[in-house]
This record gives C-alpha cells, structure tokens and sequence, in this order.
C-alpha cells in the first residue's frame, strides 16, 4: 500500500455550496437538445482525462483552474490516479449547427470493486461512450461495462483513446470491439485525450449518435436518486435524474421508499462548480438539497415524487450492494476506539457500500467488523481512516461470507472466522462463487487454465477470437478477492484483463484453521480453508508466522489446528535483540534514537497474552492461501 504522509483534507465530493455557488437561474434546457451519457471503460483507459478535454472544450473551468483528472476530487482519486466515486458535469456545448446543447457527463470509475458506481449512472443516461485505449485494445471491463450498458437500453458510441501513442492500432482495436464485444464500429471516433485531438469531432458525434432523453411535459414527478454525500453546511445532497415533471425550490418530495417528505431548498447542477437553477426540467441531471439530515433518509436508486400528487409508478431503482470482503479493524490503542467508531459513522455517511458493526476479540480488544466490497475499497477506508483520522488500526485478514447451516437447519452468515461453529455442530457450509472473465493474448491459455484450476475453478466457457482468447470460469470468490488478479497479472506478463460478477453460493469443504500462540488460540487469527489444502497452509503459515513474530524474552511455539487436530508446528526461540549492541562507548543521543525507533516499529504491533504480535502476522493467511490455493 502507498505511504502518504500529508494529511487530507475532508473529502467533500465536489465544491462546497459556500461559499462558490453560482447561479444560473434563468437557463432553461430543451431535452431535444440535452444528451445524457457516461463514460465507460477499462481501469485507466483514460475516461477521467477525456472528462477534462470536455470541460475545457466547453469551458466548465477557468484554464486556471484545471488540473489533471479534475473530476477526481478526493486526494487518494488524485494519488493514486485512480475514479473512486463517480462524477456528473452539466456542460453547455455549442455544436457546428450553431444550436447550444447541454451534455451531462457522468465519469465513472474502472476498477471491479467499483462496479456498482457504474450501474448506477448508467440508470441516469441515454448513451454511454466505450473508452478503449488504442494501444491496448478491449480488456475485460471494456466488455463488462458495455454489456451493462447495452442491457440498459444505451446507445454506446466506441471512442479510441490515445491515438497519440506510437502503438495505437486503431484497425485492430476496431476489430476487437467488433469480433470481441459485438457492437459496431462504424461510428467510432478516434482521440488522444491527453492532446485533445479529435475531441471536437467526439462531442459533435455525441450529438449525432446519443439520443435525447424522451420526456413528456406535464406529467407526475418521478425522480431518481443517482447518488448521495453529506455536505456539512446543507446536509445531504441529492444526485438525481429527472425522469418526468420538473422540481422547484417549495416544492415538497416524498421518498418512496422511507416516505420521508422534504421540501426542497434548492436545486441545480454542476459544471463542475455548483451552480444553482430555478428549476430542473425532466431529462436533466442536477442535485437538490432539501434539508435533508442523515443520509439514510434517502435511499440511492428511490424514487422522489410530489408529496402533493404522488405517482402510482415509481421507477424500479436498483439493486441494493452488499459487502463482500470482511476484516476486523482494530486501534493498537485502546483509548482510540471511540475516534474509530465516529470516523467508521463520517466515512460511511458518503459511502453506503462501506458496513460496519462493533467486534470484540480476546486478543485484539475491541474494534469493528468492517464489511467492503473488495481489497482496494478496504485499503482505501484503512487509508482514511488512518491518514484523515490519524488512527493507528491493526487490520486482520480478509474473508467473504461462508453460509452455514448447523445441525438444527438454522442458516448463519459467517463473515468473522471467530463465529464459525464447531465442526460438529455443523451440516453444510456453502462458499460464494463469482463468474470471471479473462482475456488474455493466447500463448497464455495453458497458465492461466492452471492458476484457475488451482484455484478451485470450473472452466465454463472459452472462444478464440482474431488476435485474443476469451476464457470464462466458475471461481470461489474467497479464492480471487485476494490476490489473484496480481497473481493473473504476472503469470501473464501484464497483459490479461479480468473481470467478474456474483455468481450465488455452493456447498463446499470448508474447515476453520487456527493459529495457537504458546497453547491459547488467537481468534483474530483465526482463517477458514479449503478442507484439501488445510495441511499445506497450515505449514505454510506457521513458518511464515514464525518469521514475523518478533522474538521475545522466551519461547513462542506456534501452532496451527483443525479442531483440536494440531497439523504443523514452530517454535521462536527467546532472545531479546538488543539493538543498542553495537553501540558501545558513550554515544547516548545515538543510543536514544534507536531506541526511540524500535518503539515505533512496535507501534503497529499488538499484545497477545504476552506475546507481541506484529500487524503482518495477521495477514500472513493471505501469503499462505495464495501459494496454495485454499
Ligand atoms: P480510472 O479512473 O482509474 O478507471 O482511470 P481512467 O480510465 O479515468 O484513466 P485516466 O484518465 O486516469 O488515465 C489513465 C492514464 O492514461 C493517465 O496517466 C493519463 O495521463 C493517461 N492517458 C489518458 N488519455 C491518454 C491519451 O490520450 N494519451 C496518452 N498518451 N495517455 C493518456
């Protein structure tokens, strides 16, 4: 993970209201000349830096005021240069035919754990432009997203990114959209994002080939809700789409599925700034801010309609997420806890895909069982909290939702190891399983068939197309969350993409392995595995543990066990190490400052019984799994 070492500021998704807002009170939009779209595409296709050229062509910003990937307004977006929320622009384009057009963009995030993001603002649009780096072709996301699209009715218009890179093959990244994804690629338009050329062309071909949002006037108010974050001089703002009638300041909303009523305060859009309107018109893009104090009053993907004269037929909305990935977040001080837990409410205020409930351990004290919807997500919120909060966390190691059913036919959701019942208490367990999408250059075909194998996975499908092979396969996700997209990366020298979604649960053996520290099981080190592979990490782990737990004033013996069956063992042999050894003679100031290090390298380390266990040895269960599978 990145070190950062300034502290960020409060992530406010875009400006403030206060003090920057401007008003744009008297422009009305017709939806003729309105084109709602989303950019979509693989991670780091460049979506967020054709979002600049967009907005310096239709001058949403003072050159002054931009900067790269300006639609990336948190810090770790700027960092780490990658979309984690995704964004809406309201532009105002003045097309070749002279006429003024208003285009809402929305950029939306690549990775995989952000998937949800993408849905959601597909709901909002007409069309949707497939960013493809030119240089790279169609990756998995490409096809992932643009199907997404498609199934929601989207016109997609393909754009070839990064014609400027000497290795730019646009006939043949043509070819891929064609023979790969399916779609057409007559229309495609080529551009560099990054000098701008071709973008001109783009905008003018949005016009042509999206098509306007179809609305009639003077009918029921229905509304939805795209997206939500706490502002905390207004509360709540609400990121809608205007489906039918139109909103005003007054005017007061029911939320349909909370009925909670607000009367509206204001409404606008963003261009990017916040700009105020007297009204949104059905088929806009725009926000409200009703007074509305806690974030759970509104639901993301409700519908909002005249409190006065509700609608019989609100819009279907969306799936609601559910974390995958679980970890126990505890503070190394114990007096942080309370800091932990207003951070864990602030975070989750902006981000309803972010689960939180309190864990007590009896080696680790008390925390939180936090719930994310991948490993990145969870680096990203590990990384807030400690660099925004400046809490010291001792994290333990990931794990998905088993579900088991104990002898009396009761159904638990075991996303805490710790919780698993003994086995005998136990009739089946059933592990989550997601469908994945690989595409790789075809002299890969036969390793990454092994890694997938090793991985517990079932080939279901696999088509050759002109220069890629296409591979699909029925995977345990606890098997893939973790590391194996790294794992895929370097068997295949980078050059494979991956994507995949939820497939349901199936039985599966698995067994809970625990980790003894001198004859006392550590909950929080606790890990479910694969049956078949429970020696192999067993032994695994424990050498590997043996390496990270510092020695100490006498011996540790280590040990890993399946129920009360000890399967591997180690021993760490007593020695304080002295680090001030080699300082002989008088040098104090140099004796102090080690000293003061070794107690910062321990900062992160955690007292079990009496034994100090560092942070990496709660992770080690990854290490161990992803050599053997589990
Ligand atoms: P995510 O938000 O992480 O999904 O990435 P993204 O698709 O928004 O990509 P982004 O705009 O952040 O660009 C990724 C990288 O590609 C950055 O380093 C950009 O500077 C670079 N890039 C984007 N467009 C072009 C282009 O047309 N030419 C060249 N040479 N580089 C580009």
């Amino acid at each position: 993970m990145e070190t950062v070492n300034t502290k960020s500021k409060q992530n406010n998704k875009h400006e403030s209201v206060h003090p920057r807002q401007q008003s744009n009170e008297h422009e009305f939009v017709h939806p003729q000349q309105t084109r709602n779209f989303s950019i979509i595409a693989h991670v780091d296709h460049g979506k967020s830096t054709l979002a600049d050229r967009f907005i310096e062509h239709c001058n949403g910003l003072q050159a002054r005021e931009m900067r790269d990937q300006v639609l990336d307004s948190m810090d770790i977006e700027q960092e780490r240069g990658i979309t984690i929320k995704a964004q809406t622009v309201a532009l105002r384009y003045q097309a070749r035919d002279g006429q003024c057009y208003r285009f809402n963009l929305i950029d939306t995030p690549g990775h995989v754990d952000f998937g949800y993001e993408v849905s959601r603002s597909l709901l909002a649009c007409e069309g949707a432009l497939l960013v493809v780096d030119a240089s790279q072709g169609v990756q998995a996301q490409s096809i992932a997203n643009c199907y997404q699209a498609i199934n929601r009715g989207l016109e997609v218009l393909p754009v070839l990114n990064k014609m400027d890179l000497p290795a730019a093959d646009p006939q043949r990244v043509r070819e891929d959209i064609e023979d790969i994804i399916g779609i057409s690629a007559t229309n495609a338009v080529s551009v560099s994002a990054k000098t701008g050329q071709g973008v001109h062309d783009l905008l003018e071909a949005i016009i042509r080939i999206i098509p306007p949002p179809q609305v009639q006037h003077d009918q029921e108010v229905r509304v939805l809700v795209v997206d939500s974050w706490f502002d905390s001089y207004v509360g709540v703002v609400l990121l809608v789409r205007v489906m039918s009638g139109c909103l005003r300041p007054g005017m007061k909303l029911l939320a349909v599925a909370t009925a909670a009523v607000h009367t509206i305060d204001q409404v606008g859009i963003f261009t990017p700034r916040q700009t105020v309107c007297a009204r949104l018109e059905a088929g806009q893009v725009g926000y409200i801010i009703a007074g509305i104090r806690k974030i759970k009053e509104v639901q993301v993907g409700d519908t909002l309609t005249d409190a006065l004269h509700p609608t019989s037929n609100p819009l279907p909305g969306y799936e609601t997420i559910k974390p995958r990935v679980f970890a126990g977040f505890f503070p190394v001080n114990a007096g942080d806890y309370k800091t932990l837990r207003r951070a864990l409410e602030k975070l989750s205020l902006n981000d309803a895909s972010l689960f939180f409930e309190a864990e007590s351990s009896q080696a680790l004290g008390y925390g939180f069982r936090c719930g994310f919807l991948g490993l990145l997500h969870m680096e990203i919120i590990q990384e807030r909290l400690e660099r925004e909060y400046e809490i010291n966390l001792l994290v333990t190691a990931p794990t998905v939702t088993y579900r088991v059913k104990d002898k009396q036919a009761q159904m638990i959701d075991v996303h805490n190891p710790s919780i698993m019942p003994n086995s005998n208490e136990i009739d089946e367990i059933a592990e989550p399983m997601m469908r994945a999408l690989i595409i790789s250059p075809r002299d890969y075909v036969g390793s990454i068939i092994g890694l997938c194998m090793e991985k517990r996975g079932q080939q279901e499908n696999i088509y050759y197309t002109q220069n890629h092979v296409n591979m699909e396969f029925l995977l345990p996700l606890g098997e893939v969350v973790f590391d194996f997209f790294d794992q895929l990366k370097s068997l295949t020298q980078g050059y494979a993409s991956f994507d995949y979604s939820l497939a349901g649960y199936r039985p599966a053996q698995m067994v809970k392995l625990d980790i003894l520290l001198n004859g006392e099981r550590v909950d929080s080190l606790a890990s479910i595995i694969h049956r078949d592979n429970a020696r192999s990490i067993g032994l695994a782990l424990v050498d590997k543990m043996k390496t990270l737990v510092p020695r100490q004033m006498y011996d540790v013996a280590i040990q890993a066990a399946v129920g009360s069956r000890i399967i591997a063992r180690a021993n760490v042999k007593a020695l304080r190490k002295d680090v001030t050894a080699k300082c002989y003679g008088g040098d104090v100031t140099r004796k102090r400052k080690l000293l003061e290090s070794q107690k910062a390298g321990k900062k992160r380390m955690k007292k079990v019984g009496k034994i100090e266990v560092p942070q990496s040895a709660f992770l080690a269960i990854l290490k161990a799994k992803s050599s053997f599978g589990s």
